[in-house]
């Protein structure tokens, strides 16, 4: 019997990882689900909510929680936080129960993507030359964690159809005996 294995898509904020993850589900005939969105509906907070309220630490809790029960409920497409693979608890789940999947962007592509998105805590009421740092200094410590995927797909100017396909050619063969259709 074939084992069923989950696929995590990692990576930045901004990198596409929600965007792609429900077509990406669609395509390979499987579900999706989001982490955030679920500690989201269990807080019945929002995550910039949560971290203020009660604290990153406190939202870390929630989301290692979260990654663990999906992670245990294979197979299914995850679109993971992009602080949640540098967890070694949390990659180490992730490896053993699936494939990893980074989508890579620079901090300058991250930076138009996410501008000064509110909803993103660690990057919230930051001046434009602030927020760039922010964004480079996080690269800096995460790439490397990141890189260490399985899979990794360069994702700087492209469109969320041709990650997906960047992303489907790349897969295993037996997980891509299961994908119908084809992708636009
Ligand atoms: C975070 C990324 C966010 C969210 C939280 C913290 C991070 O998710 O989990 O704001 O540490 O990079 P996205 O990567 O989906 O934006």
């Amino acid at each position: 019997m074939e084992e069923l294995v989950n696929i995590y898509l990692i990576g930045f904020m901004g990198a596409g990882k929600s965007t792609v993850a429900p077509k990406l589900a669609e395509k390979l005939n499987m579900d999706w689900v989001d982490i955030d969105d679920i500690v989201e509906e269990r807080a019945r907070f929002s995550v910039a909510e949560i971290f203020d309220y009660y604290g990153e630490l406190r939202f870390r809790e929630l989301e290692k929680e979260v990654l663990k029960e999906v992670s245990e409920d294979p197979p299914v497409v995850v679109s993971v936080g992009g602080g949640a693979p540098m967890d070694n608890e949390n990659w180490s789940r992730m490896s053993s129960t699936g494939i990893i999947i980074y989508l890579e962007v620079g901090p300058e592509e991250a930076y138009s993507r996410i501008g000064s998105d509110g909803s993103r805590p660690l990057l919230a009421n930051l001046g434009e030359d602030e927020c760039r740092a922010k964004i480079k200094q996080l690269l800096l410590k995460r790439h490397p964690v990141y890189q260490q995927a399985d899979i990794q797909v360069k994702c700087n100017s492209t469109e969320p159809q041709k990650v997906i396909r960047k992303v489907v050619e790349s897969l295993p063969d037996d997980l891509l005996g299961s994908v119908e259709g084809s992708v636009e």
